[in-house]
């Protein structure tokens, strides 16, 4: 298949691939490796507070704003803002959009890589109770495996993403997030049922203020922005591939319960199993690695059930992969006529290349910190979900909020879905809530950073 410059838009071949590719997109290593790894430093339940209180007030708004944007331009978010104000500064929104797609995927295909080399490593051999620990670190130690099985991921990731709109991202979606979505559930069940299960779900749910630092506020913020992959033009792009009768609001609401809810569930999965074999809930990234092969080692079939879960994570941050990728690869398309076979290749190559020192920070490039101690790996992490992110958000809720003009937004949304006043409810968070809300935050935490360790 080969695309000439003046190639026509690509669009989801239904609405329910839309919205599972969006799910896709947003339900990845964010939900499944951050939220619970973040939640257990922070503080647990009032992390979870914080963090819904970020969807609600300004993760929903964002996602409406993006599809908006994307879906009036059917542009990459570059070409998208250029075409809705072209001047010196909107573009620039659109180019950070795509830097903060670049830095992401880069580390990203890095964890995605250890799921991949978990799955094998228990094709192999069973897990064994009390081994976990120590099979992460030896894993992390090994510079040689970090980059393979990086790569190997990001090989897969350029495969979808090769296939194009309904014929690989769409196609992939449907067949992997609901696979996903129902052994999650299963596992979730077997947690409930641990000796932990009370401590953890208290953890996870009884807010405790007095654990919750500034730092965490903004973790908090970062972690539902990430996990809903916004303030980066992921889901403009997405947006810009949808056709005119799907309806907007609705997809967004839908889109954000998914993502929410596959982040409580892992959460609820994983907690209680964290208190049943004792490890400290502030373990970091390593927590998703350690806690879960400890319950398969103890549990009847877990090799078999282990082997499925990595598998639909993997599959879980495979489809969140191929978004950030889609990113970048649609803004050469559009801005530079690339194909998509070119764009797509070398670009992929380009960003395993910059994910390289990512892989390193966990062995012989752990002595290179900054920041209070981070590695290049933690750095990059936060650099893009806590600033990049937040920033794009604001800057795209400004856009939505108070440049564009009320009729170029109903056309998109009002005129057939403003029932109980949507249109007006939205307007009024995406105008003052959302960027105030951003603002305070960014302002309130980047102002305490020095205090931070
Ligand atoms: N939302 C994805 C996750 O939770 C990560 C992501 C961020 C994807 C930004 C696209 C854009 O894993």
């Amino acid at each position: 298949m080969t695309f000439k410059k003046t190639q026509k838009r690509e669009h989801w071949a239904s609405k329910f691939g839309f919205v599972l590719a969006a799910t896709g997109s947003a339900v990845g290593l964010g939900n499944m490796w951050r939220f619970p790894y973040k939640a257990g430093e922070f503080g647990g339940g009032a992390f979870v507070l914080v963090y819904l209180a970020a969807v609600i007030a300004m993760g929903i708004p964002v996602l409406i704003a993006e599809f908006i944007i994307g879906r009036s331009t059917q542009k990459n978010p570059v070409g998208a803002f250029r075409a809705l104000r072209n001047n010196k500064f909107w573009p620039l929104v659109g180019w950070l959009g795509v830097l903060t797609g670049f830095v992401i995927l880069s580390y990203y295909c890095v964890v995605g890589g250890w799921i991949l080399k978990y799955i094998f490593s228990s094709l192999t051999s069973a897990f064994e109770t009390g081994t976990a620990g120590g099979r992460f670190e030896s894993f992390l130690a090994s510079p040689s495996e970090m980059v393979l099985w990086h790569g190997i991921f990001m090989g897969f990731t350029i495969f979808i993403v090769r296939g194009g709109i309904s014929s690989g991202i769409e196609k992939w979606n449907k067949i992997l997030m609901p696979a996903f979505i129902i052994l999650l559930l299963i596992l979730m069940v077997n947690s409930l049922f641990s000796p932990g299960a009370e401590k953890g779900i208290n953890f996870l749910l009884r807010p405790d203020f007095s654990k919750l630092t500034r730092e965490g506020v903004l973790e908090a913020l970062g972690s539902a922005f990430f996990s809903l992959s916004l303030g980066m033009g992921a889901m403009l792009t997405y947006g810009s591939y949808l056709d005119k009768d799907t309806n907007i609001s609705v997809s967004a609401l839908e889109i954000a319960f998914l993502d929410t809810f596959c982040a409580i569930i892992a959460g609820l999965m994983i907690f209680p199993i964290v208190f049943t074999y004792n490890v400290d809930p502030r373990i970091g990234p390593g927590m998703l690695f350690i806690t879960l092969p400890e319950v398969f080692a103890s549990m009847p079939a877990g090799q078999l059930i282990g082997i499925t879960f990595f598998v639909l994570v993997a599959f879980a941050a495979i489809t969140s992969a191929i978004s950030l990728l889609e990113v970048v690869v649609s803004f050469v398309m559009d801005e530079f006529g690339w194909t998509r076979k070119k764009a797509d290749y070398l670009l992929g190559f380009v960003i395993f290349l910059a994910g390289i020192p990512s892989a390193l920070s966990f062995n012989i490039w752990s002595g290179f910190t900054a920041w209070g101690g981070k590695n290049i790996f933690d750095i990059l992490d936060s650099l893009a979900s806590n600033f990049m992110l937040p920033i794009g958000g604001f800057f795209i809720a400004i856009f939505a909020g108070w440049i564009l003009t009320h009729g170029e937004k109903e056309a998109e949304i009002k005129k057939v879905e403003n029932a109980f006043h949507f249109y007006d409810i939205w307007h009024i968070l995406i105008r003052y809530v959302t960027p105030v809300a951003l603002l305070i935050v960014l302002l309130y935490t980047t102002g305490a950073l020095s205090f931070f360790k």
